[in-house]
């Protein structure tokens, strides 16, 4: 009965896991947004408003994803000793996910519809690098950090010069993420063969194209 009960008690956190996730306003950030009051945006076009509110949407969606990794790996990897230092890191994504929707909600925009879609389909890529192995899913946590340490460099050069407030978030986010591929890499994550990498391009083309409109 209580290996029953444990079963039901981790359905029930996962469930509450994507539900926050997944539904507006239910992530909690842990720290406050680096967009803090202090920060005043400069002159932005409406144009330019919708151009920034495209990239913070694929920034959530991208923030989404990891959260779905981690859950996913979570659920399948052993990771005795780095378990806590993984919990830390998905923290510090829920913070980056609250941030981004806050900003999003700044610019009189909405986080993307299509999230389910991608969650669902990153939790299914940590499960599986988890269940293959440790080394393999710190690799792929590792090479997903550094391709979204890579989205951010281009947001923030693409971002209107008048948008000081997302600049701030992501910023911050740059360094948190630098940050979780080097942890990663030092648990021993395998490096990811450059095929591997291209595939994890692709994907990532096929999101930022979609989420950037819808
Ligand atoms: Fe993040
Ligand atoms: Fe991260």
């Amino acid at each position: 009965m209580p290996r029953i009960l444990s079963r039901i008690d981790q359905a029930i956190h996962q469930f509450d896991n994507v539900l926050r996730t997944l539904v507006p306003g239910a992530a909690v950030a842990s720290r406050p947004t680096p967009a803090g009051k202090e920060i005043e945006d400069g002159e932005m076009s409406a144009e330019e408003r919708h151009h920034a509110a495209g990239l913070m949407r694929i920034n959530h969606t991208g923030e989404v994803c990891a959260q779905a990794l981690y859950q996913g790996q979570g659920l399948t990897a052993k990771l005795p000793e780095v378990r806590g230092q993984m919990e830390e890191a998905a923290q510090e994504e829920i913070d980056h996910l609250a941030w981004c929707e806050e900003r999003l909600g700044e610019l009189g925009s909405r986080s993307s519809v299509l999230n389910p879609l991608f969650y669902t389909a990153s939790f299914g890529m940590g499960a599986l690098a988890g269940a293959v192995g440790d080394r393999v899913s710190l690799g792929f946590v590792a090479a997903t950090e550094e391709q979204v340490g890579k989205h951010l460099d281009k947001h923030l050069e693409s971002l209107p010069a008048g948008d000081r407030r997302s600049r701030a978030v992501l910023a911050q986010m740059a360094i948190d993420e630098a940050h979780h591929a080097q942890q990663a890499l030092e648990a021993g994550g395998a490096r990811f063969p450059g095929p591997v990498k291209a595939g994890m391009t692709l994907m990532s083309k096929v999101m930022t194209k979609s989420v950037y409109r819808i």
